[in-house]
């Protein structure tokens, strides 16, 4: 006999609240965002990322000298072992995915961190800045070394964001290419308990280490209805090649009940703030840049026009953070393969936020499900089955 009643289900734990928390709102009505209370906008225009992780870490802005103390753990811990930096580059040579990559090395860094299985708040919180630090390098080294180069090791007088494009392109990065990718750490910080930090939550629910947390976080964060969105959005880009084309290509994949990529959210049903940000600098780098960036931005603000008028005030569909980004990150020379690691490398941020948060009051995660097969059926001998 099937489950008796009637529960009701909540399909994608939509509507499901999970736990209190005070590192981030999503207003989704209104579509704003806040880091600890912060707007998206404000940070986006005055903070950096070792900032941002102090902030989503412990709470509150830092003074002068946390934010210097702060910078420079993160520095410290940058480099990689050399087995490490080997198992990335065996994995490359295999031809692996870069967020296979990351997720099997960030899961690796556990043996090399004495405090792995210490569960104190305080270790924690340690553990956590070498994984925000090192996985930025390992994203770094993956593009470097799919590039054919070698591990850059890392230079501690630069700050996260400009160590993390030294690391990947050998040279320091020029202003703007600086200036795109600290926007882009930034929004992708922290986003509430979206799949990705629920997965965290639920692997660190049973009191799994915070490395098996945060590598549960990216294999979430790998599918295309999350963090591959940005790459897929751009792949759509250029399956439509030409601003002209734009129309054809979303009405037809619309006709054909495809999702458009980098559209729609389950908490915004207004404009995404993120991809608004995104945009807003997109247009801004148009006088400079290349073709190929201008051609991307032109099929980019075609479709953004179809789809919102289509579907954005009537469904609640709008850009979402992923939209905006692919012809954002080409701009700063960054390969497409690298989009979702570097999503997943921001966003530890907010994933070691949450883990370390939701310790404090723990409990595992355990939902039903309602069961409607059979029960008590008879065994069959495998002689006897048909
Ligand atoms: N393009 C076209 N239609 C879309 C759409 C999109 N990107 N996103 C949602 N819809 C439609 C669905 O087809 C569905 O229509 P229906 O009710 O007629 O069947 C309706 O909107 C609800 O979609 P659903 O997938 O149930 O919403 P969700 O809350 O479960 O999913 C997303 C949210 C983000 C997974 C979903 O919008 C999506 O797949 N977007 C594309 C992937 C993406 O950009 N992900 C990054 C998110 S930051």
């Amino acid at each position: 006999m099937a489950d008796v009643g009637s529960p009701e289900i909540h399909s994608g734990l939509e509507g499901v609240y999970i736990t209190e928390s005070s590192i981030c709102k999503v207003d989704g009505q209104l579509g704003r965002l806040y880091y600890r209370g912060y707007s998206i906008d404000l940070l986006a225009k005055y903070s950096s990322y070792e900032e941002i992780t102090y902030l989503l870490l412990y709470g509150k802005l830092p003074t002068g000298t946390e934010l210097a103390e702060i910078t420079k753990q993160l520095a410290d811990a940058r480099d990689l072992h050399p087995q490490i930096v080997e198992l990335i580059s065996t994995q490359v040579s295999q031809k692996a995915d870069p967020m296979d990559i990351l997720r099997t090395t960030t899961s690796a860094l556990s043996a090399y961190d004495p405090e792995t299985a210490d569960m104190s708040k305080e270790a924690n919180m340690r553990k956590a800045i070498r994984i925000i630090s090192k996985m930025s390098s390992i994203v770094a080294t993956i593009g470097r070394m799919n590039a054919g180069g070698t591990y850059v090791i890392p230079d501690k007088t630069l700050g996260h964001v400009a160590n993390f494009m030294y690391m990947l392109n050998d040279k320091l990065p020029d202003q703007r290419s600086l200036d795109i990718m600290r926007d882009m750490f930034i929004v992708h910080a922290e986003h509430s308990s979206n799949a990705s930090t629920f997965g965290t939550m639920v692997a660190g629910s049973t009191l799994a280490d915070i490395y098996s947390a945060v590598t549960a976080g990216i294999a979430v964060l790998k599918g295309p209805l999350h963090g591959g969105a940005d790459e897929a959005a751009l792949k759509m880009m250029d399956a439509i090649g030409n601003p002209e084309n734009t129309e054809k290509y979303i009405e037809s994949a619309l006709a054909g009940k495809q999702k458009i990529m980098g559209f729609g959210h389950r908490v915004y049903k207004a404009y995404d703030p993120r991809a608004k940000i995104i945009k807003e600098y997109l247009i801004t780098l148009q006088p400079d840049a290349t073709e190929q960036v201008r051609n991307y931005t032109a099929i980019a603000l075609a479709a953004e026009k179809l789809m919102v008028d289509k579907l954005g005030q009537s469904h609640g569909i709008w850009p979402n953070v992923d939209f905006f980004a692919g012809p954002v990150y080409t701009a700063a020379g960054i390969p497409v393969l690298l989009f979702t690691p570097i999503f997943a490398a921001s966003r530890s941020a907010g994933w070691c936020a949450h883990m370390i948060e939701y310790w404090q009051n723990n409990r595992i995660f355990r939902p039903l499900e309602k069961y409607i097969g059979p029960i008590d059926l008879e065994y069959i001998p495998i002689e006897q089955r048909k």
